[in-house]
């Protein structure tokens, strides 16, 4: 009886302090170095009362600034959003920068060099984040059995990953993810060992890939990323292993 009560008390410490534990908000160099965020931040706790604290972008929190399309606002030359696993902490953020007050707040931003944000109005049909074609369950498959001998794609390989990859979630949690992705045959180290037919140059012979080659089909990297994009960010609370 005692030992639960002792638990149920350690549960309720465990729940008050999460409560007053400030949320984290991971913000991209460009962003911090902008003087955005630092902007930004003050002036909604200010009105909140909620406690935010900025962390870079390979660190584990809450919500992120993330470059992306739709944004949520657009400065630096791209356009902004929040991303978050509808934590209530950032989804009162998200509130509050579409807001009236909040996109006020985003346009009287003025940067040092002069430039300034410009909050976006997302109507209706914007609001879906970008589609991938491919079939995500196949997407799955292919992840596991052409990237999962070197990267961690979920549970199921966990134990597989080498250590200094990227998982697929940390992969998912970097704002031009799609690029990456999209763009991975031609990112060391996967030249020398990948080709997609009919998108690669076949390997030069005198260099034989050095490893059993990873040969697929565009299909196969479509797939990959309608499956990465229904990915959690990293899992956003979980810590983040970036090397
Ligand atoms: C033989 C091992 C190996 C295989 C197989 C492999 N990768 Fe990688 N990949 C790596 C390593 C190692 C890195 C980290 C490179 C670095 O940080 O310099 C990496 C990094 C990446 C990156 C980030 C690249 C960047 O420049 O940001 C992407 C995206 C990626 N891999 C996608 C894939 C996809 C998709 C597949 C499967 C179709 C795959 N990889 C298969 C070893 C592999």
């Amino acid at each position: 009886m005692r030992r639960l009560r002792a638990v149920l008390m350690s549960m309720w410490l465990a729940g008050t302090c999460q409560a007053q534990e400030a949320a984290r908000l991971a913000v991209p160099e460009v962003l911090e170095a902008s003087g955005f965020a630092q902007f930004i931040v003050p002036r909604f706790a200010l009105k909140s009362g909620l406690r935010i604290s900025r962390v870079s972008q390979g660190e584990p929190a809450e919500m992120r600034f993330v470059a992306t399309d739709p944004a949520l606002f657009e400065g630096l030359g791209q356009g902004w959003t929040l991303m978050h696993q509808s934590d209530p902490r950032a989804m009162r953020f998200a509130d509050w920068l579409r807001s009236d007050v909040g996109r006020k707040t985003i346009e009287s931003f003025v940067a040092p060099d002069g430039s300034t944000f410009k909050a976006v109005l997302r109507s209706a049909g914007s609001q879906t984040a970008p589609t991938y074609d491919g079939d995500r369950a196949d997407g799955e498959q292919k992840s596991l059995r052409l990237c999962g001998r070197c990267h961690v794609i979920n549970d199921s390989n966990r134990m597989n990953g080498m250590g200094a990859t990227p998982s697929f979630a940390v992969l998912r949690s970097m704002a031009d993810w799609d690029d990456r992705l999209a763009t991975f045959h031609l990112r060391n180290p996967h030249p020398s060992f990948t080709q997609i037919a009919d998108v690669t140059d076949p390997f030069d012979p005198r260099l034989p890939p050095p490893i059993v080659p990873l040969e697929m089909t565009q299909t196969d990297l479509d797939a990959i990323l309608a499956y990465v994009s229904g990915l959690s960010p990293a899992d956003l609370g979980a810590p983040l292993h970036v090397q």
